[in-house]
């Protein structure tokens, strides 16, 4: 799929999306992106980069879990970022909303046009199976990245255990896009999901993507019995270590 098709896959749903994220994961895709933050252990100067920000909530979850001062989200639809920044608004009284910077991007993560060896740490959440360059990004992100900066990346996955995977996998093609042509009005971009999820899952070996970008330290861990994996990387970083992230 392009990156202009992609656009096509989330536009038209970006008002129910986070409804649709918060339901179809039972509420858990909280817990995903705050393990994804704890990972890094951040620190209150550090520059953040979130790619394929969505509506923001790892933007969200960065300043309310974490001493993080300043952080860019970036997407490639405009709606998303609209609503992003919307949500921004309402959580303007909030306390950790604070003396903090947030700052938002429409451009496509692959060209991004942010200055080079800028960021201490880049995420990306449940994004980089729907970018069709994914080479193109992940020489992007190294080069965003200040040297010894760290990536974090959150895919879906699937279960290892059969016992798990069987009622997954029907839950994913079944139920999900049934649900969804309920909830959205439409069985497709349940149907997308459903199929790049087990596209990424059996034919991309993203741990070696990662090593051919440069990255090192290539961390891989599974949560929630495998339903999410995230993914740890350094830009040359012999020094660096992660914070321990519990599988569950
Ligand atoms: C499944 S959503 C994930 C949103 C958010 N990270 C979250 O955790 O909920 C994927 C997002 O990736 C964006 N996207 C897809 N391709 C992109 C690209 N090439 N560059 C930037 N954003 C992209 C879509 O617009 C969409 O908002």
């Amino acid at each position: 799929m392009s990156d202009q098709e992609t656009h096509f896959v989330f536009d038209p749903m970006v008002r129910k999306y986070d409804r649709c994220n918060h339901f179809f994961s039972l509420g858990v895709d909280h817990f995903w992106r705050k393990k994804l933050i704890e990972a890094f252990h951040p620190h209150p100067h550090q520059q953040v980069l979130d790619l394929c920000c969505g509506t923001g909530d790892v933007v969200f979850s960065f300043l309310k879990n974490s001493p993080v001062q300043s952080i860019t989200g970036l997407d490639l639809s405009a709606s998303m970022i609209d609503l992003a920044r919307k949500k921004q608004t309402r959580y303007r009284g909030r306390s950790w909303m604070q003396k903090k910077n947030t700052f938002w991007k429409v451009t496509n993560a692959v060209q991004t046009g942010l200055d080079s060896n800028g960021f201490d740490i880049v995420t990306c959440a449940f994004g980089i199976r729907n970018i069709s360059n994914r080479t193109a990004a992940l020489n992007e992100i190294h080069r965003l990245l200040k040297t010894q900066g760290k990536l974090g990346i959150l895919e879906f996955s699937l279960p290892s255990n059969p016992l798990l995977r069987y009622p997954y996998r029907l839950y994913l093609n079944r139920i999900m896009p049934s649900l969804g042509k309920y909830i959205l009005g439409d069985k497709e971009p349940l149907r997308y999901l459903a199929q790049s999820i087990g596209h990424w899952h059996n034919e991309v070996d993203f741990s070696s993507e990662l090593a051919q970008a440069g990255f090192k330290l290539i961390r891989k861990t599974s949560l929630t019995g495998g339903l999410v994996t995230l993914w740890m990387a350094v830009k040359d970083g012999v020094f660096s270590v992660y914070s321990s992230v519990e599988q569950d």
